[in-house]
């Protein structure tokens, strides 16, 4: 067993761990960044549509008001403390970036450009406004590769293709990790001052998901089985906008640039459903109607799609009959739109510019995840009591900006402004602290496990367990939620798990890139989170944001401006059962910007 020892250990290598990885390096850290992909294929790769600062190039625009829409969007649950740092933070952060070389679009004046998407508006939801700053639609590609290369001159350690499987606490403090190298098969310790958590989300837990098939919430997982509650874990949000049957990404960017979405009659339905703003209307709204079309028989051919529409032809019709001067032709959509024409044609054999592109929501982001304050230092209680020496920031993260459903272009604003506060906070850190060494055989526990995995003799294979969760929980914890197929959501991935303690089975039992074992390890990061996920929506008795009950319509304000805090009870990290979750629901909702100015108290959301 190799033990490896720095100042700062950053678990994944997209957005948020790269830009945590640069500031904690130029701050004087000796960094590691220990990645189970090679960086440049991290998931932020696959944000498309823009990231959102108030730069005002376009339109008249001001961080409060990117503020005002994130509460807003995220329906009232975000903290407000944290959305204000994000909207403030986001404007010096894409400069930032612009100076590191990034090469977004521009304006006719060389300014960074601009477009509009769901839910941002300009002087508290006056009308909409262009603030996503965007790359064509390769804005989280450009983004992964500029934060690399910066990473790659600032020294920073990579450790590319080693997979994070447990976490080492000592002394009340977390100091370090092991991993797997995929390469050989081989287990290593990092032993560190401060490890940072950044490894995204788990659409994987649902059927239908933009989310590339790595995303496995392996990060939250293992520290939620080592005592870390998981904030939130009720709002998962479903992207209006995947290819049908695929749910691969088609970017929010195509309504920015005037994309309609249509039903079986060709109705723009979303004039029924947000009269003031459209299709351009916070995602959770988007998808809800999207349901609601398709419920009511109003799917392309009966089916469970819509589409929609950037045809040149159909946009400029709505541009003029909305008043607006601006025209599209095939050249600027094929510009702006290129990964989406790339996409279509070859996944669907479909056309943008000629036919409407078939879309289905699909599983895209997770509001909640490990509880963080606005430095990335993850806090254990409602008493936002921090755990010393971890850190997440990006996805994996709920510092809570994004409350109950998350703008568009923001988790990329999430990734740089909270992944480079998180850096500068681990520079000091490691500065002051001591290094608190090892407990006795830091990998004991996690080596056992895996052995207990590789020599099952089961007959089952975890691609089986994993269709069968995703289907439960597409179903019966989607879009729409009501309480008796949630409790039979959590009995059946409470089943599948105890097949998965007894009765898997593997093809390979070798140790270079087993991936058979591998993706059974993330199969069962993916059931711990998907039953969290159930139990925390199954408690909350309202509708707000993401979360949205049949069996409780309204959203509650009196009893549910609180974050659900759900901890694992059990001395034992593994085997993983029993099972026994515990909830929390103490943890108010940080309501700072409302006592300064009554905008921001929750009332009725209209879009
Ligand atoms: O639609 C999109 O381009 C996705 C962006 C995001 O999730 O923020």
């Amino acid at each position: 067993m190799q033990t490896h020892q720095y100042d700062a250990i950053i678990v994944g290598a997209g957005g948020a761990g790269l830009m945590a990885a640069l500031y904690a390096s130029k701050g004087g850290a000796n960094v590691a960044v220990v990645s189970k992909l090679y960086p440049t294929r991290s998931h932020t790769g696959a944000a498309l549509g823009g990231i959102g600062a108030a730069l005002g190039n376009l339109d008249e625009d001001k961080p409060l008001w990117h503020a005002y829409d994130t509460v807003k969007g995220g329906d009232y649950l975000a903290d407000q403390n944290a959305a204000k740092v994000l909207a403030e933070n986001a404007v010096d952060a894409v400069i930032e970036l612009e100076h590191m070389g990034l090469p977004f679009d521009r304006t006719p004046e060389g300014r960074i450009s601009q477009r509009r998407f769901g839910g941002h508006t300009s002087n508290f939801g006056e009308k909409p406004v262009r603030r996503a700053c965007h790359a064509a639609d390769r804005t989280g590609h450009m983004i992964l590769q500029t934060l690399y290369q910066q990473c790659i001159k600032n020294d920073v350690k990579f450790f590319d293709e080693f997979h994070v499987v447990d976490v080492i606490m000592n002394q009340g403090a977390c100091v370090g990790v092991v991993a797997i190298q995929l390469g050989t098969g081989e287990f290593h310790v990092f032993h560190g001052k401060a490890t940072l958590f950044a490894t995204g989300g788990w659409g994987r837990v649902w059927r239908i998901t933009s989310n590339a098939h790595s995303l496995t919430g392996d990060g939250a997982a293992v520290v939620y089985r080592r005592g870390i509650p998981m904030q939130d874990m009720e709002f998962f949000q479903f992207h209006p906008t995947g290819l049908y049957g695929l749910g691969v990404l088609l970017t929010e960017g195509i309504r920015g640039e005037g994309g309609i979405l249509l039903n079986k009659n060709g109705e723009r339905f979303m004039e029924k459903y947000a009269p003031k703003i459209k299709d351009l209307a916070s995602r959770d709204v988007v998808s809800r109607s999207i349901y609601l079309e398709v419920r009511d028989g109003l799917g392309i051919g009966g089916k469970d799609y819509v589409h929609l529409d950037i045809r040149p032809s159909t946009v400029n019709r709505y541009l003029a009959e909305a008043g607006e001067t601006r025209r599209v032709d095939d050249a600027y959509i094929a510009r702006a739109l290129a990964e989406t024409l790339d996409v279509c044609r070859t996944y669907a054999g479909v056309d943008p510019l000629t036919e409407p592109m078939p879309i289905q929501p699909t599983a895209h982001y997770a509001m909640g995840g490990i509880p963080t304050n606005v430095d990335a230092e993850v806090v254990m209680d409602e008493n936002w009591t921090v755990l010393p020496g971890m850190y997440a920031a990006g996805e994996v993260a709920c510092v809570s900006c994004h409350g109950a459903n998350r703008l568009g272009t923001n988790s990329l604003v999430d990734l740089v402004v909270f992944g480079r506060r998180g850096g500068i906070k681990i520079a000091e850190y490691v500065k002051g602290a001591d290094l608190i060494p090892l407990p006795a055989n830091p990998a004991g526990e996690i080596e056992a496990e895996f052995k207990r995995l590789r020599t099952s003799k089961g007959k089952t294979r975890a691609y089986e367990l994993r269709k069968q969760m995703q289907k439960v929980m597409m179903d019966n914890v989607g879009v729409f939620r009501e309480e008796s197929a949630m409790k039979e959501a959590v009995k059946q991935v409470q089943e599948l798990r105890e097949r998965y303690q007894t009765d898997l089975a593997f093809d390979d039992n070798g140790y270079q890139y087993n991936t058979d074992l591998m993706e059974a390890w993330e199969l069962g990061c993916l059931l711990d989170l998907a039953e969290v996920t159930a139990i925390s929506a199954l408690n909350r008795t309202e509708s707000r944001g993401g979360h949205s009950r049949e069996d409780y319509q309204k959203r509650d304000d009196d009893n549910w401006l609180v974050h659900t805090l759900a901890y694992r009870k059990s001395e034992i990290a593994y085997p993983v059962t029993p099972p026994e979750v515990e909830l929390n629901i103490n943890k108010k909702v940080d309501m700072s910007l409302a006592d300064e100015d009554p905008r921001f108290l929750p009332k009725e959301r209209a879009y």
